[in-house]
């Protein structure tokens, strides 16, 4: 038995594959670099929900109805925006989710990957006292979700970015918040649940609460003379550097190269980019000391930070733009373990005591 389910193959699927030996993410037959900063985030839709919806859409319907969903998702910000006050940003997220309505006649994929980033744009700017700014059905996806954060139009460029984020997060094997959709959706419980349970795993400092903590990380260590020792002490408190180490890779996490080139293309080789690439060196030398013979590399979320702060978001949004992403791969896993997949239901071994046992003495 292993604590963390090492090893074990919980689902088949076609739709990504993680290598982790050899660092590569293959998503529907296409390597990640073939995908992020070359097709839109529609069309990576399009891929992974291939011949698991009645009927076939390609990228431009997809734009189209995601449009009108964020419309229709914009009507829940209004009802419900001011009780969020008081929650963070994730927790927001989590109960405007789940008051959207099983009986909601939009297509349930398409309006939870609408509405997340109606929702995320809202409570991010709820959260300093901004109105909401109303989705632009005639946008793309990530633009839309730029715009209505900044409450302004936004530089291609920077659109652009944004994208090649959200697509380069939009899926990734059987990571833990896509573990729990699939075994919500094996209940038959409906998409729109697997979404909320999604996210609440998602929302584990573990897993995508991480890139927040990142830049507090960054900050707190404020010089480069200061990189190692706070880095030994932070070590030799017990504590996890973010945005390094993972499950399956035991090699540099292919979406690190993607966020990083990225990163540097928005920040054009400013002073923060430079000394998050000295933060990094550093963490990478002390950590392969720390835990010698565990390959502990750079992961996703440490260039994941650097992007979304030139993108100028919040930091305490940026797991809810994660799941701006992937909730791409929830909506594809969930579908697909629909049409093939039986109730999920695995073993525990009992170490308990037995009958009778606990008064023997
Ligand atoms: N800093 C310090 N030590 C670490 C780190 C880290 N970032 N990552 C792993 N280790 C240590 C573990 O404590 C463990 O030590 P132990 O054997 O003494 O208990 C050892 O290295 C091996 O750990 P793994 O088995 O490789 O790690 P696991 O698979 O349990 O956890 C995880 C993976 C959760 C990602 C872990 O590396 C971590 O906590 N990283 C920091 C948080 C983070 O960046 N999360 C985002 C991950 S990417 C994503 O979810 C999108």
């Amino acid at each position: 038995m292993s604590s963390g389910l090492d090893d074990v193959i919980a689902a088949e699927t076609v739709l990504s594959h993680v290598d982790g030996a050899a660092g590569r993410l293959i998503v529907r037959g296409f390597d990640l670099d073939e995908l992020a900063g070359q097709r839109s985030f529609e069309a990576v839709l399009a891929l992974l929900w291939d011949g698991f919806v009645a009927e076939s859409m390609d990228e431009q319907a997809i734009r189209a109805a995601l449009g009108k969903a964020r419309v229709a998702a914009y009507a829940t910000v209004g009802r419900l925006i001011a009780a969020t006050d008081g929650l963070s940003a994730v927790e927001s997220l989590r109960l405007l989710l789940a008051a959207l309505p099983d009986a909601e006649p939009t297509p349930h994929h398409v309006l939870a990957v609408a509405a997340v980033p109606v929702f995320a744009a809202a409570i991010a700017r709820r959260k300093r006292g901004l109105a909401p700014v109303a989705p632009d059905e005639s946008l793309g996806q990530a633009e839309d979700c730029l715009r209505m954060m900044r409450g302004q139009a936004v530089p291609a460029a920077h659109a652009r970015a944004l994208e090649a984020y959200l697509v380069t997060v939009a899926d990734h094997g059987l990571n833990a918040s896509t573990f729990a959709a699939r075994v919500i959706a094996s209940t038959r419980a409906g998409l729109l649940s697997a979404v909320v349970g999604a996210l609440c795993a998602l929302k584990g400092p573990l897993h995508g609460g991480a890139p927040g903590p990142v830049l507090d990380m960054l900050d707190a260590i404020g010089t480069p003379a200061n990189i190692r020792p706070w880095l030994a002490s932070a070590l030799a408190d017990g504590a996890r550097l973010m945005g390094f180490g993972h499950r399956i890779y035991r090699v540099r996490d292919p979406r690190a190269d993607v966020l990083k080139g990225v990163a540097a293309d928005l920040s054009l080789g400013n002073n923060r980019i430079r000394f998050a690439e000295e933060v990094e060196a550093g963490a990478l030398e002390l950590l392969r000391e720390h835990k010698a013979g565990r390959s502990l590399d750079t992961n996703v979320e440490f260039y994941t930070a650097l992007v979304l702060e030139a993108l100028e978001l919040p930091r305490d949004s940026f797991t809810n733009v994660f799941a701006t992403g992937r909730v791409a791969g929830w909506t594809a896993h969930v579908l697909e373990q629909e049409q093939s997949g039986r109730i999920i239901r695995p073993q525990s071994h009992y170490t308990g005591p037995m009958p009778g046992q606990l008064h023997a003495a």
